[in-house]
């Protein structure tokens, strides 16, 4: 081999190397994919097995992503598509995308104020985020932030009632109950990287630091959450709540009809991303009848392995109102901090939109059932 070419062949082999500098800039990741892959590499193993992890054998982690694989889209044409609009009315609020921000615990796993730093990015960007916490600062600085709280349960008829008046006082548009939350489910990336729950809050010690264990991942262990909750508790904030009450977690047309009945205002098809039940149903593949089963009565969100505009569209056209992406801006900001976020969330957003002209589709409201099959 020439010298020159050695040189060639050493300098190839440095740039493909993870220890050679890597392109770091918002800009660089052409998709969600790629805003993992630079997240992963400057992320805690603890941290970042965390937030990709499933539960079990990741049966269902893995399913939400398939089902979006055996869809596929029948597009229109020469229909004009000059103009296409992703905006969409939602219980109440209008809003330019319908892609929401799903509630994550455990943010600071990627860094300290985390909650914050993403409520900042749906500030900027101008999108609805679901959170339990992180928003109060924005809130009482007056800006126009859209939140929703998320609950995983109260206790009682006053507990629940007085926490529906501090999300109502706080500037929520609206009460998420999350409905699969009955356990802490059993997460094998956790358990074996000897994963302490306690660290959700106060972040991976840094290397030499010692942290008193507060609830470390066991194998199987049995944590209860809220195995008590039924749909009382939705009757106890019907009665006490003035903001629409969201139930984040359905899956069954049965569970989606006694929705309705019990006076929800919204449901969101979920499971929790794959982490509460290993092999529950995809939620691509659940969407269609829990839509048929709700009738048009109420707006059906969903979410689950959300990657791509493509992906929303099919959900969009198997009957979703809005999206809720959880792991995507957690990438973001895993990669570059509050500008990931806001460019994950524009990236998503301008995906759908191309994705929608490509199908000669130029509303979210329009966009028919047939758009969509399963093969
Ligand atoms: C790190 C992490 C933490 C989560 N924490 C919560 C939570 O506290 N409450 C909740 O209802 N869902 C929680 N979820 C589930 C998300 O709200 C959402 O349903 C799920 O992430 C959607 O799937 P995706 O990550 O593939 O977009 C969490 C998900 C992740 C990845």
């Amino acid at each position: 081999m020439k010298r020159r070419d050695a040189l060639r062949s050493l300098l190839g082999f440095a740039a493909a190397s993870p220890l050679y500098a890597v392109d770091d800039d918002v800009n660089t990741p052409v998709n969600i994919h790629e805003f993992e892959a630079a997240a992963k590499r400057k992320m805690h193993k603890l941290a970042y097995d965390f937030i990709a992890g499933g539960v079990e054998d990741e049966l269902t982690l893995r399913a939400n992503r398939a089902a979006y694989e055996r869809v596929v889209m029948v597009p229109r044409f020469m229909r004009d598509v000059s103009n296409v609009s992703t905006a969409v009315e939602l219980l109440g609020m209008k809003l330019d995308s319908p892609i929401i921000i799903a509630p994550t615990g455990g943010k600071n796993l990627v860094m300290p104020r985390a909650d914050e730093v993403v409520a900042q990015a749906a500030l900027s960007s101008k999108t609805l985020i679901c959170s339990a916490t992180g928003v109060q600062k924005i809130l009482d600085d007056g800006k126009p932030l859209l939140w929703w709280s998320n609950t995983i349960g109260l206790a009682d008829k006053k507990a629940t009632q007085g926490y529906a008046r501090r999300v109502e006082d706080g500037g929520g548009k609206g009460i998420v109950v999350t409905v699969d939350n009955a356990y802490q489910s059993n997460r094998d990336r956790n358990n074996r990287n000897k994963f302490d729950y306690g660290y959700m809050t106060s972040g991976v010690p840094k290397p030499g630091e010692e942290q008193a264990p507060r609830s470390p991942a066991r194998a199987a262990a049995w944590l209860p959450h809220t195995p008590g909750m039924t749909w009382e508790t939705v009757d106890w904030l019907k009665s006490g709540a003035t903001v629409p009450v969201i139930l984040k977690g359905i899956l069954s047309p049965e569970d989606a009809a006694m929705a309705v009945q019990r006076g929800a205002d919204a449901i969101v098809v979920s499971n929790h991303g794959g982490r509460q039940l290993d092999g529950a149903i995809a939620t691509l593949d659940a969407l269609p009848d829990v839509v048929d089963a709700v009738g048009g009565k109420i707006p059906v969100l969903m979410d689950g392995g959300l990657r791509r505009g493509t992906d929303i569209l099919k959900a969009l056209a198997f009957g979703a109102k809005a999206v809720l992406v959880g792991r995507a801006p957690l990438w973001g900001l895993g990669a570059f901090g509050q500008p990931g976020v806001e460019r994950v969330l524009w990236m998503l957003t301008a995906e759908l939109r191309l994705a929608m002209g490509l199908a000669g589709q130029t509303t979210v409201a329009g966009i028919p059932r047939k758009l969509a099959k399963r093969v």
